[in-house]
This record gives C-alpha cells, sequence and structure tokens, in this order.
C-alpha cells in the first residue's frame, strides 16, 4: 500500500486533567478543530534544573536558581534522578501486566518517570517521536493511528484520529492498560507506533497485539534504542529482530539507521497476513541509564 498524499494536517490532543482508562472496544477519537498543515513540533525545551519535575528538579526551601547549588536541591535531584532510574529498570525488567498493576497502584509515578525521560530525551540530537510525527504529516491525514506507549501523547497531538496507550495517565483521552491487551477493535487502526516503548519482558505479546487491530497493509513502526539492537554491544541482532515480526505476516519496508541513539522500522500488514506456528523473538535488553 502505497501511503496516499495527505490531505491535511490537524492538530488535536486535550490537556484535562483526569485518570484515563476503560476497557470497553473503542473508536477512534477525531481531532475537532483541523488547522491545516500542522508543522512538526520543536524538540521540548531543555529543562531548568530547579525545577521540580525533573531529575535535577529544586523545591521547597531553596531560592529559585539554575543550578541545584543549595544542599537541599542537591539531595532532591539525586533521590528525583535514583528514582527515575529505579522505575525505568523496573519497565524493562517485568511484564506489561506487573508494570501495569505497580503503575495502577502508585500513579503518580508516572510523573516521576516522565519528568526523568524527557530530560534524558533533550539530551538526544533528534528525538524518534519527531521523525514519526513527520513521517505520518506526510502521508495520509485521514489514518488512524494507535500509539502503544505514547507517553505525554505527544503524537496524538499532532495526528486527527488516534488511539493513545499507555500504563496511566492524567490525560483522559489516553487508555490506560496494558498494551498487550488493549480494548481496540480487531484491525481497526492504520498505524501502528512503538516508540522506545517496547520495554516489557513480553515485548513481542505487543507486537502481536498490534498485528491483532492493524488493517490489512497497515503500517507498524517500531524505534528503538540503538544499542538494544547492536549485537557489538550485547543487543539483539537487528535482522533476527525483522525477522521475528515478518513471521507476524509483515515486511520491512526500510529501515532508518543514520540517527546517533535509535533506529527506527518502517513495517507493512501483509494483504493476507499468516502467522508462524513458531516464533523465534529475540531478546531485547534493557536499555538502562548509569548513575550520574
Ligand atoms: C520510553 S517511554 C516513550 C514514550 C513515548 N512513546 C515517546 O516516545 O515519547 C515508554 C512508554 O511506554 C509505556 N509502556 C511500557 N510498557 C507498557 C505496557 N505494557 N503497556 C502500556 N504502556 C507501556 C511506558 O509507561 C512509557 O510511557
Amino acid at each position: 500500500m502505497d501511503p496516499p498524499p495527505r490531505e491535511a494536517a490537524a492538530a488535536g490532543g486535550r490537556k484535562l486533567r483526569r485518570r484515563g482508562g476503560g476497557r470497553t472496544r473503542r473508536k477512534p477519537q477525531a481531532s475537532s478543530s483541523p488547522q491545516g498543515s500542522a508543522p512538526p513540533p520543536a524538540p521540548p525545551a531543555k529543562r531548568k534544573r530547579g525545577s521540580d519535575a525533573t531529575p535535577g528538579g529544586g523545591g521547597r526551601g531553596c531560592k529559585p536558581t539554575k543550578k541545584p547549588t543549595c544542599l537541599l536541591d542537591k539531595m532532591r535531584a539525586r533521590l528525583s534522578g535514583g528514582h527515575f532510574r529505579m522505575l525505568n529498570e523496573k519497565l524493562y525488567t517485568c511484564s506489561g501486566k506487573d508494570a501495569f498493576d505497580y503503575f495502577t497502584n502508585e500513579p503518580d509515578l508516572f510523573d516521576v518517570y516522565h519528568g526523568g525521560y524527557q530530560e534524558q530525551m533533550s539530551l538526544w540530537p533528534e528525538q524518534p517521536v519527531n521523525v514519526i510525527i513527520n513521517w505520518l504529516n506526510s502521508n495520509s491525514a485521514a489514518w488512524t493511528v494507535a500509539d502503544f506507549g505514547c507517553g505525554n501523547a505527544t503524537v496524538s497531538k499532532n495526528v486527527k484520529n488516534k488511539f493513545s496507550i499507555d500504563l496511566v495517565s492524567d490525560d483522559p483521552s489516553v487508555i490506560a492498560c496494558d498494551m498487550a491487551h488493549t480494548p481496540l477493535e480487531s484491525s481497526s487502526v492504520d498505524v501502528a507506533i512503538f516508540c522506545l516503548s517496547l520495554m516489557g519482558t513480553n515485548y513481542p505479546r505487543y507486537i502481536e497485539e498490534a498485528n491483532r487491530v492493524l488493517k490489512p497493509s497497515g503500517w507498524l513502526l517500531i524505534a528503538e534504542v540503538r544499542s538494544r539492537l547492536d549485537p557489538n554491544t550485547g543487543g539483539a541482532d537487528p535482522d533476527k529482530f525483522c525477522e521475528a515480526i515478518s513471521k507476524l505476516g509483515f515486511s520491512l519496508v526500510s529501515k532508518d539507521a543514520k540517527n546517533k541513539m535509535f533506529i527506527l522500522f518502517y513495517l507493512q500488514k501483509k494483504e493476507k497476513n499468516k502467522v508462524a506456528k513458531t516464533i523465534d523473538w529475540p531478546q531485547l535488553k534493557p536499555c538502562l541509564y548509569k548513575r550520574r
């Protein structure tokens, strides 16, 4: 399926603060305010140390400064950074179900995780989510997009018909669930995205779920941290990874390996896709941050 030319891009995404969720079969969420072609978003501004929400954050009791100069600030920054690393490690080393239970019991951890995550991402020269948004914007605006492990739901703010899925969220437009089992209807989406979100030890289950919800000829976009797919550094062989996905009934259309930090695969579901009886999925090594 050649992507038809894009007719119009639309900006969407709401900022209501309420926890999302739901297990009923979902219809795509559409923006009510098409605004013509939306420019790709600028990478998030580098967070200042001294903000409460970041691992380098400051807080009450100290004058707001650019660097965490007072001892209390430094201690908070260290604690917050440590907390982020712990959550990151948890997500990479447990199943989707365990991650869902963990974050559902303590939904505030989502903000702790994403504060640290955004700070790490601000150091990347290019963010995969922006490359994906550009690709979506250069294709059909009519496509329905499912963003598996959407984080702050950046994709949803740039496409018209969308499902955003994550473990928990205070954004009511996000479906809170373990993405191994979404409430989406079978064969209902044109594009499934995993942007740095194949974290759980049962990651193949997420791709199988994407296969279920994708229409025939639908697109599967996977961006992953380079080191996870670099056999020279203990990562999986990217060819074996693609071979496993092809056994689900996908063809690799292209691979973008030009970015320093991540690798991006564009796969397409076959018109008549047949799933192999056994698939040899390579292990994806956890991507752990070093202590600073
Ligand atoms: C590294 S973040 C990337 C966020 C976003 N895709 C981006 O590129 O900015 C990975 C996200 O996947 C989510 N995630 C991990 N495992 C999940 C699961 N089993 N079900 C739903 N979401 C999951 C995490 O909560 C986190 O928000």
